[in-house]
């Protein structure tokens, strides 16, 4: 068992009855109470060879062995660069993809192992937000339709007469006009659209909203509002974000911790004061370190870590720690032995922000530039 804050203990909820295990789904969790519970998540994509017989000849490790807790409430921000296995992290939580091994516990239940209407409840509960809001819509179903479609499969939450004025109550509360809801897609620009698309994701009451890059495909100056009214929803609906991005910056300002994959592997995770401030994995310091610092003094005396070559291939990982082929610290040990997630030794047992959770042989802090 793993005692840190990051991943407690799973209290499994054994239910007898599809009744029992829908009773569980809907009780309510406390806030700061664990709400989502990843295991060991792993998540092999199968490569093949030949037309008519197919044969495996490997698999792309998009995730190998990912654990975390999500709580009630927070915001956990996921970064790292592109294809080190984030959207298969989503996917694999709402259940768009199945895990090859591992697992995902919803308040206590095992939702891989879930069918019937425990596992429509699980469905239900947990949403997700896309990032592409122009592809994302039907552009041709009106935004009434897109927002309201969902009630075909849950009519529990709004039955058929009341489904127009449920719409338009979540285009209010997404700060868009009700009377829009006869509009479609290419009406809208691309801040609004993404509206809708947080608006269809709140329709069921959801608990929780996995958020896949939500802000990446709009401007700048759209992006702070769309921010701002996640932020104010997850107040006033009281929801727990997976908030998954590649912007630095934009995970800081809105998560409460913060995870760092690289390669199919979470690197170092802990609150956005201890990933930015005392990152101790060299990943996440040379990541910090290519962000922009627009303040020449805080630049000043800090070293700036050039991240060369490009990932390898999760097909072919490398052996021991993933990231020794680009860091600038590894050593022997380093590519015999995998690094587990866990508080480095030389902070063991210390009230210090260096004390959480990275997984390297030779984790120490380093004082690099980044972002303020
Ligand atoms: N259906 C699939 N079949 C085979 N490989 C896949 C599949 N989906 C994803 N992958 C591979 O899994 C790895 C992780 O992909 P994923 O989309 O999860 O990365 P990501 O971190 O979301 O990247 P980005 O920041 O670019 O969105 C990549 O190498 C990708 O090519
Ligand atoms: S384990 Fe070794 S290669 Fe991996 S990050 Fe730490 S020092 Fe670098
Ligand atoms: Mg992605």
């Amino acid at each position: 068992m793993d005692a840190t804050p990051n991943v407690t203990e799973v209290e499994t909820v054994e239910a007898a009855t599809d009744e029992e295990a829908v009773a569980a789904i809907e009780a309510p969790v406390e806030r700061g109470e664990p709400i989502l519970q990843v295991r060991n998540l792993v998540k092999h994509f199968p490569l093949t060879q030949g037309i008519l017989f197919k044969r495996q000849i490997g698999a792309v490790k998009a995730v190998d062995g990912v654990s975390f807790d999500l709580y009630q409430g927070e915001t956990l921000g996921i970064v790292g660069e592109s294809g080190c296995g984030k959207s298969t992290v989503a996917k694999l939580l709402m259940m768009l993809e199945k895990a090859t091994a591992g697992e995902i516990f919803y308040k206590g239940q095992d939702i891989t192992k879930l069918s019937g209407r425990a596992l429509k409840a699980v469905r239900r509960n947990i949403q997700m937000v896309f990032q592409d809001p122009y592809t994302s819509l039907n552009p041709r179903m009106t935004v009434g339709d897109i927002i309201g479609e969902t009630f075909e499969i849950h009519p529990e939450v709004a039955p058929k007469g009341d489904r127009r004025r449920k719409v338009q109550d979540l285009l209010d509360v997404v700060g868009l006009n009700p009377e829009y809801i006869n509009r479609y897609p290419h009406q809208f620009s691309g801040g609004q659209r993404q509206r809708i698309g947080i608006a269809r994701g709140l329709a069921l009451n959801p608990e929780i909203i996995i958020c896949d890059e939500p802000v990446s495909a709009l401007d700048v100056s759209v992006q702070a509002q769309v921010i701002n009214l996640m932020e104010r929803l997850q107040n006033e609906f009281n929801l727990s974000y997976l908030f998954i991005a590649h912007d630095l910056s934009i995970v800081r300002h809105i998560s409460d911790r913060v995870g760092v994959m690289y390669l199919g592997k979470m690197a170092e995770i802990g609150t956005d004061t201890e990933i930015y401030e005392h990152p101790t994995h060299p990943y996440t310091q040379a990541l910090l370190s290519a962000v922009p610092v627009p303040d020449p003094e805080s630049r000043e005396g800090r070293e700036r870590i050039i991240l060369t070559g490009d990932v390898p291939s999760p097909a072919n990982p490398p052996s021991g720690c993933r990231f020794r082929t680009r860091c600038w610290k590894a050593q022997d040990k380093c590519a015999e032995e995998v690094p587990l997630l866990a508080v480095p030794q030389p902070f063991k047992g210390l009230d210090t922000p260096a004390a959480h959770e990275s997984a390297c042989h030779f984790a120490e802090e380093k004082d690099v530039v980044h972002a303020a």
